[in-house]
């Protein structure tokens, strides 16, 4: 499905369908025809009224905010997709920013089109091709293109990282190895000139003496990989960004075994490495004037005769010793390690690691909302704020002296869990601070998407499975980061 800019009124573009959005009970609007049907007084934002006779449908919009708009397009599209239609036609809704509109409109679409279908004998292949946004506005007015198709040409670029993503998480681990997240790194690397990709194996984990990491890996049949993706911009790099990604192919929890029900989608504990792929991929084709890099730390949380153990000591490749008292806490482990070489490999400016890291901050924010910490307060407001205009929630989780307390240990430096069954999700953000040197405090975030990677029940451009949780936000950011840059410039 690809979505097109028509510079034509919205009755001259010749379509199978049209999706109308009734903008705040907008009754102005020039279809006030069709309204007898539409319940007004009882749409909440997302009400629908699809008319196939007239080869219509109405969404109810409360306001023209980005958000609003995206959902919409998604609500519109989920209702109509598996009509037998090539084509839609829509008319443009304009809010405060032409191009975040327009973005936002079409991501709507490109988001909830996806589907994961790999293992279904029948596919039911959705019929339409092609999305066609009318220059004329709602109100009649034609708005200016410039701007409204650069916010196209993004929206088409994000949902393909997104979806890139998407994939990545909902195969099967079976299939889906960290020897398989090297080949598709690999190949990433081979499909755009500026993407660089080097895998680390076993022997060079234990050369670096990243032993936590190689503890985690120590029972699976699949050995670890340490990825190492690298964007370099045509233009002038204006910083250098380094994500971070927990890519645990399965946490089966370890010899702390996970209770049946908590195992199934724990496939997508690679959420976090999968996210820096697409955020690698994503920024390669807008072209962003950032160098990127992704360092992924790929394994298995496994069982068997050869598993690391609760009261097995790890010493880290800091230095720092972590006592274990809980097998099922592996992804801090993994991410200690691979946090610690990439600040004294790549000597990062924005450090931002990302993973599905605990059930608390599930517990805590639910499953639609991210879970942003660090040291830099400015930071994490600045993230928080450019990343949420992509539809991502986010909220900041802030650390304090009382929970750092709790991840004491009596033989080692640290624990790999706190001792208070409260506040575990930012208990393990405080386990990852203890790896970040002091030059790098203040410029490093931690992103826990554990409640938004995998969707249970499908909600806004979210079809059930995969998200891509973290790709839009992060995108989101950089783009806005670049775009202030570039008029600071100016
Ligand atoms: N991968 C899980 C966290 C998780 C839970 C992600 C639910 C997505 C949905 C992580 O490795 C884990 O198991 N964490 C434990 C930590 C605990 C033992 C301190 C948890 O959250 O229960
Ligand atoms: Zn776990
Ligand atoms: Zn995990």
């Amino acid at each position: 499905m690809f979505v097109e800019l028509i510079d034509k009124k919205v009755a001259d573009i010749a379509a199978d369908y049209e999706i109308i959005f009734i903008v705040d009970k907008d009754l102005g609007h020039r279809f006030v025809d069709d309204f007898a049907e539409f319940d007004f007084y009882s749409y909440k934002g997302d009400k629908i009224l699809n008319l196939p006779s007239k080869r219509k449908i109405y969404v109810g919009i409360k306001d023209l905010n980005p958000n609003s708009l995206r959902n919409a397009s998604a609500s519109a599209l989920n209702a109509i997709k598996d009509l037998n239609i090539n084509s839609i036609k829509i008319a443009s809704y304009n809010g405060d920013c032409t191009k975040i509109s327009f973005e936002a409109i079409a991501e709507g679409f490109l988001l909830a089109n996806y589907k994961f279908d790999r293992y279904k004998s029948e596919k039911k292949d959705s019929k339409i091709e092609k999305i066609l946004i009318s220059t004329e506005d709602y109100n009649s007015k034609k708005i200016a293109i410039n701007e409204a198709q650069i916010g196209i040409d993004h929206a088409h670029i994000i949902a393909e990282a997104t979806n890139f993503s998407r994939d990545i998480v909902n195969e099967i681990p079976e299939i889906y190895t960290p020897e398989k997240m090297a080949q598709d790194a690999k190949n990433l690397s081979l499909s755009y000139l500026n993407i660089e990709c080097v895998i680390h194996d076993e022997n060079y984990l234990k050369s670096q003496n990243m032993n936590a990491f190689l503890a985690v890996n120590r029972a699976s049949v699949h050995p670890p990989r340490l990825i190492h993706l690298k964007y370099t911009p045509k233009q002038k790099s204006i910083k250098k960004v380094v994500f971070v990604g927990k890519g645990l192919t399965y946490d089966s929890g370890g010899l702390s075994l996970k209770p049946a029900d908590y195992m199934v989608t724990m496939k997508s504990d690679k959420s976090g490495a999968a996210a820096a792929m697409g955020i690698i991929m994503g920024a390669a084709k807008m072209e962003l004037p950032f160098e990127i890099h992704a360092v992924l730390g790929a394994t298995e949380n496994m069982i068997g005769g050869d598993a690391y153990k609760p009261d097995d000591v790890l010493i880290t490749r800091s230095g720092v010793t972590v006592e274990v008292k809980n097998t099922d806490a592996e992804g801090r482990l993994v991410l200690a390690d691979c946090l610690d070489w990439a600040q004294s490999e790549l000597e990062p400016e924005l450090l931002i690691d990302m993973a599905t890291l605990t059930g608390a901050c599930v517990v805590g924010l639910g499953e639609y909302t991210s879970g942003v910490m660090g040291n830099n307060y400015e930071l994490q407001s600045e993230f928080k704020n450019l990343a949420s205009k992509s539809g991502e929630y986010l909220t900041i989780l802030e650390f304090n002296e009382h929970l750092k307390e709790l991840i004491k240990s009596d033989i080692a430096d640290i624990s790999n869990i706190s001792s208070s069954r409260y506040g575990g999700a930012i208990t393990a953000g405080i386990f990852l601070d203890k790896f970040i040197k002091d030059e790098y405090k203040d410029k490093w975030l931690h992103l826990d998407i554990a409640g938004p990677a995998y969707v249970s029940k499908a909600w806004g451009c979210n079809p059930a499975g995969a998200s891509g949780a973290g790709v839009r936000a992060c995108l989101y950011y950089l783009a806005k980061v670049a775009r202030n840059y570039e008029k600071g410039e100016k």
